[in-house]
């Protein structure tokens, strides 16, 4: 095959994604990461729960104002609104490009005890085609990196960036534009300069194996954390030093070839990830559009009030497309707290 085939359309996918302030929805929880969430509803996580949730979320009025994509798991792809509409179909309809999550999740890396490497690139050309067919036009693949005594391991950061620069150039070969998530996680005590050492340390890799794959970085975006404070430091920076080492940790190693980075919130409260995203735009134009694919800051409020409950659907939604709004409005640097309001009115 020759060397990119699709690349206009790569790049002129990746471009809508980020275009207008609008951002990612990440509704890409696999069958036991949504589990989790609906226990926190004491709701039972079966076929059809997870399908009228996931209903709700996609058929929420005005979404598709600020999310310009949304991330689907494998089960998601395959189910349909109450009407039988697909969801692939009922999202382009709606004016959002469907996606979808190929990795087969972060499994333990032989003889590193705390490290994970993510798995899925066997059969992954196949399967990538099948969701062609199912309208996919996005994929995302998440490696997670650990801070903590001694960790992350250079041999840790150097396969899972191999990964991901196999998943991309697949995913590119398939005329799919591959969001690349190397998550280095928030839950140690670690100070936020710490965090920016290994974000750095590990973007540099990634975009070295992507270069060495062949992955055309106009047709790519990246998911990134933020450079942050570990949840549990005494010293918590402010979203002001958040910018600052974020941004200083992207101009060293982002090319500025790559059209988007849209950022997880892995973690941050709803209004935390809404505050940081905000401050990182308010510090001017940068060589990439920076924007969200948040899966907890969007739909926490939303799951909360919907409690599994059809009566609460409508409230549910208009928390989720508030959140969708004020992100939207962060990634254009003009989120303020004062926007907060409705939330709280409901
Ligand atoms: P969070 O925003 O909840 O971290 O989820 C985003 C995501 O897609 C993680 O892979």
């Amino acid at each position: 095959m020759g060397a990119h085939e699709h690349a206009e359309q790569l790049i002129r996918t990746a471009g809508e994604i980020v275009a207008n302030d609008r951002g990612i929805l990440a509704a890409d929880e696999s069958t036991g990461t949504i589990g989790k969430r609906f226990d926190s509803i004491q709701l039972e996580s079966t076929e059809e729960n997870r399908r009228a949730y996931r209903d709700l979320l996609f058929t929420a009025p005005g979404l598709g104002e600020f999310v310009s994509g949304v991330i689907l798991y494998d089960e998601t792809i395959r189910q349909s609104s109450a009407d039988g509409t697909a969801f692939p179909k009922l999202l382009a309809d709606n004016e959002m490009i469907p996606g979808i999550k190929v990795d087969l999740g972060a499994k333990a890396l032989p003889f590193s005890a705390e490290e994970k490497v993510t798995e899925g690139l066997d059969g992954l050309r196949e399967r990538l085609a099948e969701y062609v067919s199912l309208g996919a036009r996005f994929t995302k693949w998440r490696a997670v990196i650990t801070i903590g005594d001694g960790i992350p391991t250079g041999y840790c950061l150097h396969v899972n960036a191999h990964a991901l620069a196999r998943y991309a150039a697949l995913s590119q070969e398939a005329g799919l534009v591959p969001i690349v998530e190397p998550e280095v996680l928030m839950d140690a005590d670690n100070s936020i300069e710490r965090c920016l050492d290994v974000t750095t340390e590990t973007l540099h890799l990634v975009f070295d194996e992507l270069h060495h794959q062949r992955v055309l970085l106009e047709g790519m975006l990246l998911k990134p954390n933020m450079v942050v404070s570990g949840k549990g430091a005494a010293e918590q920076a402010d979203a002001a030093r958040v910018a600052e080492l974020t941004l200083r940790c992207f101009h060293e190693t982002v090319p500025a070839a790559v059209p988007g980075i849209v950022f997880l919130s892995g973690g941050q409260s709803d209004q935390q990830a809404s505050e940081n995203l905000n401050a990182i735009n308010a510090q001017g134009p940068q060589p990439w559009k920076l924007s969200y694919s948040y899966g907890r800051a969007l739909q926490a409020p939303a799951i909360k009030a919907w409690a599994g409950d059809p009566a609460n659907v409508e409230l549910a939604q208009q928390l989720l497309v508030h959140r969708a709004r004020l992100n939207s409005a962060a990634a254009g640097g003009r989120y303020a707290i004062e926007m907060e309001e409705l939330a709280r009115a409901t």
